[in-house]
C-alpha cells in the first residue's frame, strides 16, 4: 500500500517543543512525535500496549532527567525508545517477578535537521534505516521561513502526480499573476536522474511566470522529485535562493498531508508582504486540492486512467521508482533507478 524502508516527512521542528509531544496519523498508524527534555526529537506508535489508548493522550514526565510518556489510562510509563518504565499497579512483589523489557510501543527512528523531522518508516518493527535521511541543498543553517499546509483527500499517488503533472498548469493555476490562457506555449526540458528520483534539470525559468521576472538576472530553476514524494524546486537569482520544499505524506488510503516548507535568502523575498507570499502559496496548493479532490468523485468509479507522452512521463517515472524500490526491498537486489536522461516537450 505504501512505500516502507524510506524516510517520510513527520514533522515541523517548530511543532515540538521540549517536554512536549503530538499526535499524528501517518501511513494509516498512528504516531506520537515527541521532544525530550533534553531537547531531541523522537517517534512512538501511539499506542498503549496495554490497553490500546493513544499514548499521545497523556502526560510527557521527566524522571530524574529521563523523558517519559505516560498513559492516561493506568498510568504506564514509556521511555523515549518505546521501553516500558513502570506500571503503577504492581504491587513489589509482583513487580519483581514482572519483566518491563518485554513490554514496549515501536520507536522510530527521526532525523531533524533544516527545520523538518524526518521518520524512518521500516517494513519490519526493529529495522536500521538502509539509507540517510533526505537533505535539502540549502546554505547552512537555513531555517523555513514559511509553512503551508493542506490535505488532500486522496490516495498519495494522486496527490504526487497530480502535483508534477505540467499540463493542469494553465486550467488549474489560471490567475493573472501565474499563468493567463495566452501565455500557454511550448516547453522542452531536460531531465535526470538523481538519488531515488528525477530532477527538471537547472534551467533559466519560464519567462511566462510574471513572478519569476522579478527575481533577477542569473535565474535558475531546478525541481527534483524523490521518493517517497518529496519535491523540492531551487530558485536560484543571483547568487541567492528562494527553495520550495513539498512533502506530499501518506496520511492512510484515502488521505495526504502536503507540507510545503519554504526557504529564501533572496532579498526581494523580504520586501513581498508574507501574508501575500502565503496567500499565492495557499490558493496554488488549493487549485490542487480542490482538483484532485473533484477526481476523486469520478475515480469512484475505478475508471481505467492513462498517462501519455511527454507530459504524464514524470508520472512514469513516479510509479516506475515505485516498482523499483519494492522490487529492490523484497529481492536485496540493488536498486536501480529506472529514470535515464531525456527530453521532454509538452505545451503549457
Ligand atoms: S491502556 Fe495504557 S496503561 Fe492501560
Ligand atoms: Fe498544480
Amino acid at each position: 500500500m505504501f512505500l516502507r524502508d524510506l524516510w517520510y516527512f513527520g514533522a515541523l521542528s517548530s511543532e515540538l517543543k521540549p517536554g512536549q509531544h503530538l499526535h499524528r496519523e501517518l501511513l494509516g498508524q498512528p504516531i506520537l512525535f515527541g521532544r525530550d527534555h533534553q531537547g531531541r526529537a523522537y517517534a512512538l506508535k501511539d499506542i498503549c500496549p496495554h490497553r490500546g489508548i493513544l499514548l499521545s493522550e497523556g502526560e510527557v514526565q521527566n524522571h530524574d532527567g529521563e523523558t517519559q510518556v505516560e498513559c492516561p489510562y493506568h498510568g504506564w510509563r514509556f521511555r523515549t525508545d518505546g521501553s516500558c518504565a513502570a506500571i503503577p499497579s504492581l504491587t513489589g512483589d509482583q513487580a519483581e517477578a514482572m519483566d518491563l523489557s518485554k513490554i514496549k510501543t515501536r520507536a522510530f527512528p527521526v532525523h531533524e535537521d533544516q527545520g523538518l523531522i524526518w521518520i524512518y518508516c521500516a517494513e519490519g518493527d526493529d529495522a536500521e534505516p538502509v539509507i540517510d535521511p533526505p537533505v535539502l541543498d540549502l546554505p547552512e543553517g537555513a531555517q523555513p521561513r514559511m509553512i503551508v499546509r493542506d490535505i488532500f483527500n486522496c490516495h498519495v499517488d494522486h496527490a504526487v502526480i497530480g502535483l508534477m503533472d505540467p499540463a493542469h498548469i494553465p486550467y488549474i493555476h489560471r490567475q493573472w499573476w501565474w499563468r493567463t490562457a495566452k501565455s500557454v506555449k511550448e516547453k522542452e526540458k531536460e531531465f535526470g536522474p538523481v538519488e531515488r528520483g528525477f530532477s527538471m534539470l537547472p534551467h533559466t525559468p519560464s519567462s511566462n511566470s510574471f513572478l519569476y521576472k522579478f527575481l533577477g538576472k542569473d535565474r535558475s530553476t531546478e525541481i527534483r522529485f524523490q521518493l517517497p514524494g518529496l519535491r523540492t524546486e531551487y530558485v536560484k537569482a543571483d547568487g541567492k535562493h528562494f527553495t520550495g520544499f513539498t512533502a506530499v505524506t501518506p496520511t492512510n488510503e484515502n488521505s495526504t498531508a502536503i507540507t510545503i516548507v519554504v526557504y529564501w535568502n533572496h532579498p526581494l523575498l523580504n520586501i513581498v508582504p508574507k501574508g501575500l507570499l502565503r496567500k499565492g502559496i495557499e490558493t496554488f496548493v488549493g487549485q490542487d486540492r480542490d482538483a484532485v479532490n473533484a477526481q476523486q468523485v469520478g475515480l469512484a468509479y475505478d475508471p481505467k486512467l492513462m498517462l501519455i507522452h511527454d507530459s504524464d512521463v514524470q508520472a512514469k517515472w513516479y510509479f516506475a521508482l515505485k516498482r523499483a524500490w519494492t522490487k529492490h526491498r523484497e529481492s536485496g537486489e540493488t536498486f536501480k533507478n529506472p529514470v535515464k536522461p531525456a527530453t521532454l516537450r509538452w505545451r503549457s
